[in-house]
């Protein structure tokens, strides 16, 4: 079985998904640290085409199942867990997602993962729409903005107002590209996360996973 789960950034995508996956037993797929590792190899190298890097780039994601273990994401033989996170690379990432070179590139790949079996709750922004349009769940998480730029500034440091003003550049990026553009699939279900605790969320979420199994 394949839970996807998209939205925007600060919705709480990974940690509701990452919860969720620990609840059912299932394997964590976090789509956007890929997007963030060729983030990571143009900023490095700039001056080769993001979509060469991309389908050149060796990413291993190794998922966490066990509570307070790190996901580690290897690329290129290092270790760039913590490398992928900083707010220079949450930007560059989301120009680089842009590129359509980029994006097969990276879809291939998760197709893959995915196509080698087991059951997964993968997280992004395309899962739904573009990487599984046949996925059994499909969740899209919201929050307010300023929910949203208030669990980031809290989760990565920082102050509101600039969390929030790359916040809203990030999402104006994001829904706007001409190339899978942020969107809810036709069939998901929208679910609000302001105001509801983690607990919350990641319950719902299970529930309605059972009842599409
Ligand atoms: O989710 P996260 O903030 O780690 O994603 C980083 C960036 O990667 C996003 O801003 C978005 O531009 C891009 N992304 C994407 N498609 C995905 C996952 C992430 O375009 N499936």
């Amino acid at each position: 079985m394949l839970i996807a789960i998209d939205g925007p950034a600060g919705a709480g995508k990974s940690t509701v998904a990452r919860a969720v996956a620990k609840s059912l037993g299932f394997t964590y797929l976090d789509t956007g640290a890929m997007y963030r590792c060729v983030a990571l190899m143009s900023l490095q190298a700039p001056s080769r085409e993001p979509a060469g890097l991309a389908q050149s780039a060796r990413i291993e994601l190794e998922g966490a199942v066990a509570e307070g273990d790190p996901d580690r994401i290897v690329l290129d033989d290092r270790d760039v867990t913590q490398a992928i996170r900083s707010p220079e690379v949450s930007q560059t990432a989301s120009l680089v997602a842009a590129d359509p070179g980029v994006r097969e590139a990276m879809v291939a790949r998760q197709r893959e993962l995915i196509a080698a079996g087991g059951d997964w709750v993968a997280e992004g922004r395309d899962i739904g729409t573009v990487v599984a349009p046949n996925a059994e769940l499909k969740v899209f998480l919201t929050a307010s903005p300023e929910e949203r730029a208030r669990r980031r500034a809290a989760e990565l440091g920082g102050d509101l107002p600039t969390v929030l003003a790359e916040q809203t550049m990030r999402d104006a990026r994001d829904s706007a590209r001409e190339h899978s553009p942020l969107v809810a699939a036709d069939d998901a279900v929208r679910l609000d996360t302001t105001g509801l605790t983690l607990d919350q969320v990641v319950q719902r979420i299970v529930v309605l996973a059972r009842s599409s199994a």
